[in-house]
């Protein structure tokens, strides 16, 4: 097991209960969607699994290490895409990149990252200079610095043309038959459907279905993920 969730609760300062008690289990390799409306907690999900904000309540553990108590070795393995990447926007392109390589013992190949991402004409530009769909790439390819085992991507195809679209999809699709285990949050359920092996979605702080695509699909019988999505949402009320 990859990934393990119990009964998780994050309640922040202000009181807003983000998540009421989740659970999930992710198998390594596999590629894993939480999805959900705005607000529904994935983010949130997606910081605590990477470290970046605690637990109120639950058990979170990676690859059998336990959050937040074993956070340095949880940050050694994952490599994380957030919804909002900010880069050093003064630095280059492959200045990040070395950048984010340096904080891991293990390392990718940047040149190799550069070429997968093809980012080789920006390796000069400075991040601040690029284009949004551009620091999208540059954001995955220092998620990818530290030749992780996990990789948690929020939203990673938002602002992505239609063709950069699809290289993402099949840089998921690669990570996944290198065995690495992918946790996708996304807004489109065309992707999601295409790549997860599992799905999560997640309502107001508490997961009202998970299980496979077409088993989602046969529930509410839709031939696609979006449609048996909006009739999930139609049944919960969601307007
Ligand atoms: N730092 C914070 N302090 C207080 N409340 C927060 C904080 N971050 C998020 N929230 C609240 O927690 C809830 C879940 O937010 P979260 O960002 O996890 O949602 P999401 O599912 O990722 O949404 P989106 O699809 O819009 O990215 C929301 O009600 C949000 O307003
Ligand atoms: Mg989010």
């Amino acid at each position: 097991m990859s990934i393990e969730v119990e009964d998780l609760w994050k309640i922040y300062k202000n009181r807003v209960e983000a998540l009421r008690g989740i659970s999930f289990s992710v198998n390594s390799g596999e590629v894993f969607s939480l999805l959900g409306p705005n607000g529904a907690g994935k983010t949130t999900t997606v910081k605590i699994l990477s470290c970046v904000l605690k637990p109120t309540k639950g058990k979170v553990s990676v690859l059998g290490f336990n959050i937040p108590e074993m956070c340095n070795e949880v940050r050694k393995i994952v490599g994380i895409v957030p919804q909002e990447f900010q880069g050093f926007s003064d630095l280059t392109v492959e200045d990040n990149i070395k950048y984010f390589s340096s904080l891991y013992d293990k390392k990718s190949d940047i040149d190799e990252l550069i070429d997968i991402l093809d980012l080789k004409k920006y390796v000069k530009t400075k991040f601040k200079q690029l284009s949004g769909g551009y620091k999208r790439r540059v954001a995955i390819a220092c998620a990818l610095a530290g030749d992780p085992k996990i990789v948690y991507l929020d939203e990673p195809t938002v602002g992505l043309d239609p063709k950069s679209r699809r290289n993402l999809w099949d840089i998921v699709r690669d990570l996944k038959r290198s065995g690495i285990t992918v946790l996708l949050t996304t807004h489109y359920l065309d992707e999601a459907e295409i790549l997860s092996d599992k799905v999560a979605v997640i309502y107001d702080g508490r997961i009202v279905r998970i299980g496979t695509p077409k088993e989602l699909m046969s529930e509410f019988n839709k031939s696609n993920l979006e449609e048996a999505y909006l009739a999930l949402m139609e049944s919960l009320g969601e307007q």
